[in-house]
């Protein structure tokens, strides 16, 4: 089956643009303020749809104004919400500050998303076998993820996980992740090992395919992206591009990413569409809605 799964966080996002990010105990003026659709996971599943992927969510949102607008949103984008349940919560909330060179910092509070159990993982169980890969990331319970990773084990199913926020990863569920995606900061975090350049950023990976990682793609935002599996591995320059707010740019890489993994199984031209998207998506202010269609990736005019 061509389709991808996503199960993930669906947040609004309360946006703040100023120049300057305050320093603890600081107050600055900023310059604008937004709420625009986000969630690490909803983020990735409107990549995934607005490169014209079939793409299911599994997540949940609360029963309030701000998941109301996420979920049109996301179907405005092409996902299929059938699935996607609404709890008497809160929907996610993130509070992203954005400065003067696009940089961001970001305070989550999962709310519904924390209600994403191995229950109502179950209760869907059978919609996996129509799934080629699927997409998680750590802003669902570690449990969620786990009891996710082992289904798919059983079924066949390739599976992706995003872990950011990063948190350690056990061998045991290392062993069920086919390919792990993380920033610079997250595999640092998780390899336990330093990553200040492009040779920790090797020997880290190493360390987490020794520990029975199968595929690895770290995202090192300017300077590109890092492929490694136990038989090869690779840098790829990013493309140059004027950047308004990185806010997303991972998620974008991932959702362009696993589109044109699925439809061709080439390592390399999956990365180089997903640092495509990415590319587009920083030019923007917001999440959901700096990502590109299909039609803007084709048109955008990468130089060269
Ligand atoms: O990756 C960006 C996302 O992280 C934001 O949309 C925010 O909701 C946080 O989850």
């Amino acid at each position: 089956m061509d389709r991808i799964i996503v199960a993930g966080s669906i947040n609004m996002d309360l946006v703040i643009e100023t120049d300057e990010i305050p320093a603890i105990g600081e107050t600055v003026a900023g310059k604008a303020f937004s709420t625009i659709p986000g969630g690490k996971g909803a983020n990735q599943a409107v990549a995934i749809a607005k490169q014209g992927g079939d793409c299911i969510f599994l997540g949940k949102v609360g029963n309030d104004d701000f998941g109301a607008n996420v979920l049109k949103s996301m179907q405005d984008a092409g996902i299929n919400t059938d699935l996607i349940k609404i709890e008497n919560e809160s929907t996610g909330v993130s509070i992203i500050n954005v400065d003067k060179t696009g940089a961001n910092n970001i305070v989550y509070i999962a709310g519904a998303n924390n209600l994403v159990d191995e229950n109502y993982i179950d209760q869907n169980k059978d919609i996996l076998d129509s799934a080629k890969y699927i997409v998680m990331q750590n802003e669902l319970p570690e449990k969620t993820i786990e009891h996710i990773l082992k289904i798919c084990k059983d079924k066949k199913i390739k599976t992706i996980l995003n872990p950011a926020p990063a948190r350690m990863i056990e061998k045991d569920m290392l062993e069920l992740i086919d390919i792990l995606i993380p920033n610079e900061h997250e595999l640092s975090r998780i390899s336990g090992h330093k990553v200040e350049n492009d040779e920790d950023v090797r020997k880290a990976s190493e360390k987490l395919l020794a520990g029975g990682l199968k595929e690895i793609v770290v995202t090192l935002g300017e300077r590109g992206v890092f492929y490694k599996n136990k038989d090869e591995e690779k840098f790829y320059d990013s493309y140059k591009a004027k950047v308004v707010d990185t806010t997303a740019a991972g998620d974008s890489f991932i959702g362009g990413f696993v589109n044109v993994l699925m439809q061709t199984n080439d390592i390399d031209k999956s990365i180089d569409f997903g640092q495509r998207v990415a590319a587009i998506a920083i030019g923007k202010v917001g999440a959901q809605t700096s990502i590109p269609t299909k039609e803007e990736v084709k048109e955008f005019d990468f130089g060269g």
